[in-house]
């Protein structure tokens, strides 16, 4: 199959920073990847090359199979592009915000109102139609600004964090129809920094960080290069995370990783629960009786902590520290499958 999305070694500089580092990635015609990397990581920046809005430095950049910087009006013909941030227009109603888009892009009127029904009703905002979207929630907001990119049937759709800043129900809403709508055909990039989004989504996840790519691969690929299960303990006392991860060294392959907030040790589990008995044992030894465990299949937060040294959240955290824009709204990423058994 053909790529509709190629990058390779794309560089670019904002001001004085270098914000995308040689980056490359690609996207078979018809299927959906995702740019998982923390706040900061370059997602945005990216998805606004490969959108026309903003001209490559360096590298090769072309959605089916255009340059992008060579023909950026033939780009945009193909596309469609949902923002960070719902672009829709308050002081109109949702229909009327459709159709000020069909005349955007030069849709005749009869079709434009016929695609328009068709998407509001897929999305549930047949009845919120006649309102002004200013009374909209900002779950029917995103939806209406997915509506938006669909209505002119774009091969390639980019949509920037679709969900962030949405509760977990609505966001669970917004994946069905998303998941939806893109399976006639539209290859689908999406950002995120859920992990959860990303896999229940995505056919292929590139991960990105500091404005490179540093892993590439279907959601299992990646869970499998990580390795094997996951062994949590949670102390009673956070006082007593680093004697418990020394009591454990030789385990895991690598030091534990300690999350200070949660008193908890994470590492790799080798072997099978006689090793968990054998740690639980040890720990005992240190002193260290009040100790409780869970194990699990990784997740693709597993993946990020590998790759990055740190969770994505505490890499979100870093890179708001580091002075990312100030931004109005913030999603916390989430760390999905804590405790659970694993999918
Ligand atoms: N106009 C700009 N000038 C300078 N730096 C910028 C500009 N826009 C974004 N950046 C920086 O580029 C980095 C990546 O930004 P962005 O692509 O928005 O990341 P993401 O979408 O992954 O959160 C951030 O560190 C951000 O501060
Ligand atoms: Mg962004």
């Amino acid at each position: 199959m053909a790529a509709s999305i190629l990058v390779q070694g794309l560089v670019k500089r904002l001001g004085k920073k270098l914000v995308l580092d040689g980056l490359s990635m690609s996207a078979e015609a018809g299927t959906v990847v995702a740019l998982l990397g923390p706040n900061g990581a370059g997602k945005t920046t990216t998805v606004r090359v490969l959108s026309t809005l903003l001209r490559p430095d360096a590298g090769r950049v072309e959605v089916c199979g255009i340059d992008v910087g060579a023909e950026p009006r033939r780009v945009r013909s193909m596309i469609g592009l949902t923002g960070q941030f719902a672009a829709v227009d308050g002081i109109l109603t949702g229909r009327e915000n459709l159709e000020l888009v069909g005349r955007l892009y030069r849709i005749g009127r009869a079709d434009a109102r016929r695609r328009a029904d068709d998407l509001l009703e897929r999305l549930g905002l047949s009845e919120a139609a006649g309102q002004l979207v200013k009374t909209y929630s900002g779950g029917m907001r995103r939806r209406l600004d997915l509506a938006a990119s669909l209505l002119i049937r774009p091969r390639v759709l980019f949509l920037d964090e679709p969900t962030t800043g949405l509760d977990l129900r609505s966001r669970i809403d917004l994946w069905s129809e998303i998941d939806l709508l893109v399976r006639d055909g539209t290859t689908l990039l999406l950002t995120t920094q859920y992990l959860e989004e990303a896999d229940r989504l995505a056919d292929s996840v590139t991960v990105i960080d500091r404005g490179t790519m540093v892993a590439q691969g279907t959601p299992a690929e990646l869970k499998e290069q990580v390795g094997g299960d996951r062994v949590t303990f949670t102390l009673a006392d956070p006082a007593d995370l680093d004697r418990a991860a020394d009591a454990l060294a030789g385990h895991g392959g690598k030091e534990p990783f300690r999350d200070r907030t949660r008193a908890e040790l994470t590492l790799r589990l080798e072997g099978g629960l006689d090793t968990v008995a054998t740690m639980t044992r040890e720990l005992n030894e240190a002193g260290i009786d009040d100790v409780v465990h869970t194990v699990r299949r990784p997740t693709l937060d597993d993946v990020f902590l590998e790759l990055t040294g740190a969770t994505a959240a505490e890499a979100a955290d870093e890179a708001n520290e580091r002075g990312t824009r100030a931004r109005g709204r913030r999603g916390k990423p989430s760390v999905p499958d804590r405790n659970g058994a694993g999918r």
